[in-house]
């Protein structure tokens, strides 16, 4: 085999903020680090991350960090795991002011201090008044983070390889990590890239639905490569709606909107949340407002001729206010709803937001999981962090603000788990052919056209069966329905015909490679979604409207290989706290 091999100590496929801070953590320690990334770093879907990220840093109200996991428990519907939880919210501030370090240019109080705005499922003491956690860098957070971690990784000499995509994990026959082969989008060649340690850091999966607010890189490839590798996913039924979609197109419009004060509106003129969550109203989880809104819609008071969406309206604001803390987001309602939010309100509707469910892992980073249903146990030399990953912090339901900070959290943790594996393990494994062969023959088939539907007809049936399928209300026969639809898409694969193959060769076969990390996603995602009878969080049932803690109080896990689904029990039990009790949920 004539594949060029290249050595590092670890490999992080995947430059979003996990990534980029496991790798600054590593380089930092002297480690040798290569990222791989299938676009330039500062393109990786960070970038889009408006609102903020959560700490209870007490700069705006009283906070505290117990309390910051109490909204989280309850937000992730208790499905969340209580270890993990804990860790992070203790974590936030000290991870902020390092990012502050950074670089980051955080908005500021009149004081100096971080600026912190209301976001939704936030509270002071244990359910009471709102509070105001999460620190932004106006609405632009994610783009001033993931900047000044690309700056420091360039700093502390990290190596890039920059649009290359990463095919497959490699593992040796005792499923210890090896590295990955990735190719190089440009010139089509290939690379084994030989590492003691990986981490999966690809991000989420949106782009299985038809709108989302996702990037179009976010085609779920390192939980489709796990998946391949014989680890299977966890909670993947869990998909957040983000409730202030612009209406039609899905591109999203921050939380920080309604945290300044902005609300939504029926065609009535109706403030609705205030019956949907008469304490928190719009400011309530984002899978309530997500609902509040479908059924407004269902039941005929949506707005506009087609009666399809609600309005949000922040025209009561001060505009400097509004230019100053949402500007990206009014350029956002302005380029694609042709309204300025000052003086207009938007029309706005779920869109496929965020992958609460993945690569199983612990605190550590570490993929810990049953392969092929056998004793759950860490994969030696395999971690994952992000959202592609499941540690499980966000269970049933994500508070906004918690994205960013689990990246920044848990990308660390990996790291620092990562250099203690260095110190243990000096040396690589041997890289053998029969490794790298399976993963060349699947890639082979890429090399001959199809006869069947384009990889776009492909594509496009897919994320409108899911939509359709397995959006925000689910019922026993449309989920099954879609289950059978997206299996009968995946057995056409084999043929898809890539796009004008002659000419732009590597670019057609990203895309099938894409199409078929999507298959396996929304599979995992509608499958787990179908077998679970009982309302959580984000996933709601209309025929088990109940949360059912009795029986479905665990996490599911999805496998590839024979398709099924086992389960297993949720950590409750926090490192140093008492546990919060499953208690019914209102805002
Ligand atoms: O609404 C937002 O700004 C999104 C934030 C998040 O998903 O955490």
């Amino acid at each position: 085999m004539n594949i060029a091999h290249r050595q590092f100590d670890t490999l992080i496929i995947g430059a979003g903020g996990g990534g980029l801070r496991a790798a600054l953590q590593l380089s930092q320690a002297d480690a040798h680090v290569a990222v791989v990334s299938k676009v330039f770093p500062t393109r990786s879907h960070t970038v889009a991350a408006q609102g903020g990220v959560n700490a209870a840093l007490a700069n705006v109200r009283p906070d505290n960090w117990h309390w910051h996991m109490f909204d989280t428990v309850k937000g992730s519907d208790y499905l969340g795991d209580q270890d993990a939880i804990e860790y992070m919210c203790r974590a936030a501030p000290k991870a902020v002011y390092e990012l502050e370090h950074y670089g980051v240019p955080f908005s500021r109080q009149d004081d100096g201090r971080i600026y912190q705005r209301q976001f939704g499922g936030q509270s002071m003491n244990f359910g009471g008044e709102q509070a105001a956690r999460t620190c932004a860098a106006a609405d632009r957070t994610g783009h001033a983070i993931l900047h000044s971690l690309y700056q420091q990784n360039i700093r502390a000499r990290t190596h890039f390889f920059d649009e290359y995509f990463a095919v497959d994990l490699l593992n040796d026959a005792d499923g210890q990590a090896l590295g990955a082969l990735v190719l190089d989008i440009a010139t089509g060649e290939l690379l084994v890239i030989e590492a003691k340690t990986t981490l999966i850091a690809t991000g989420g999966a949106g782009q299985i639905f038809r709108t989302n607010t996702n990037a179009l890189i976010n085609t779920g490839d390192g939980m489709a490569m796990s998946l391949r590798a014989g680890v299977p996913l966890q909670d993947m039924e869990f998909f957040q709606f983000h409730p202030t979609g612009i209406a039609g197109k899905g591109m999203l419009l921050s939380e920080g909107a309604r945290g300044e004060g902005g609300y939504l509106v029926n065609s009535e003129g109706e403030r609705f949340m205030e019956r949907y969550a008469p304490h928190a109203k719009d400011l309530a989880s984002r899978d309530v407002v997500s609902r509040a809104i479908v059924t407004e819609v269902r039941e005929g008071r949506g707005c506009g001729p087609g009666k399809d969406h609600v309005l949000l309206t922040l025209t009561h604001l001060d505009p400097d206010m509004i230019k100053k803390r949402l500007p990206a987001i009014r350029d956002m309602a302005l380029t694609f709803a042709g309204v300025d939010m000052c003086d207009t309100p938007v029309p706005v509707f779920p869109t496929a937001h965020y992958t609460m469910g993945g690569i199983p892992t612990n605190r550590f980073g570490e993929v810990v999981a049953p392969i092929d249903h056998g004793p759950e146990e860490a994969i030696p030399g395999l971690y994952a962090a992000g959202e592609c990953a499941c540690v499980s912090v966000h269970g049933g339901n994500r508070l906004g603000g918690n994205s960013l900070l689990d990246i920044i959290v848990f990308g660390r943790a990996a790291g620092n788990q990562i250099i203690d594996f260095l110190n243990e393990n000096k040396y690589h494994r041997p890289m053998r052919d029969e490794v790298v062969e399976p993963v060349l023959e699947r890639l082979a088939r890429w090399d001959k056209q199809g006869d069947g539907e384009s990889v776009d007809a492909m594509r496009s049936e897919l994320t409108r069966t899911m939509e359709e399928h397995c959006g925000v209300f689910r019922t026993e026969d449309v989920l099954k329905e879609g289950v059978d639809r997206v299996q009968a898409l995946a057995a056409r694969m084999p043929d898809v015909r890539l796009r004008d193959h002659s000419r732009v060769f590597n670019t057609a076969r990203i895309e099938a490679l894409e199409l078929e990390n999507l298959m396996d996603v929304a599979i995992a995602t509608i499958m787990s979604a179908w077998k679970r009878h009982e309302s959580r969080g984000a996933h709601s049932r209309v025929d088990y409207p109940e949360r059912d803690d009795v029986n479905w109080l665990r996490h599911s896990l999805y496998h590839k290989q024979d398709n099924s689904i086992d389960y297993k029990p949720v950590r409750t039990k926090p490192l140093t706290v008492d546990s919060f009790p499953p208690k019914p949920r209102t805002y």
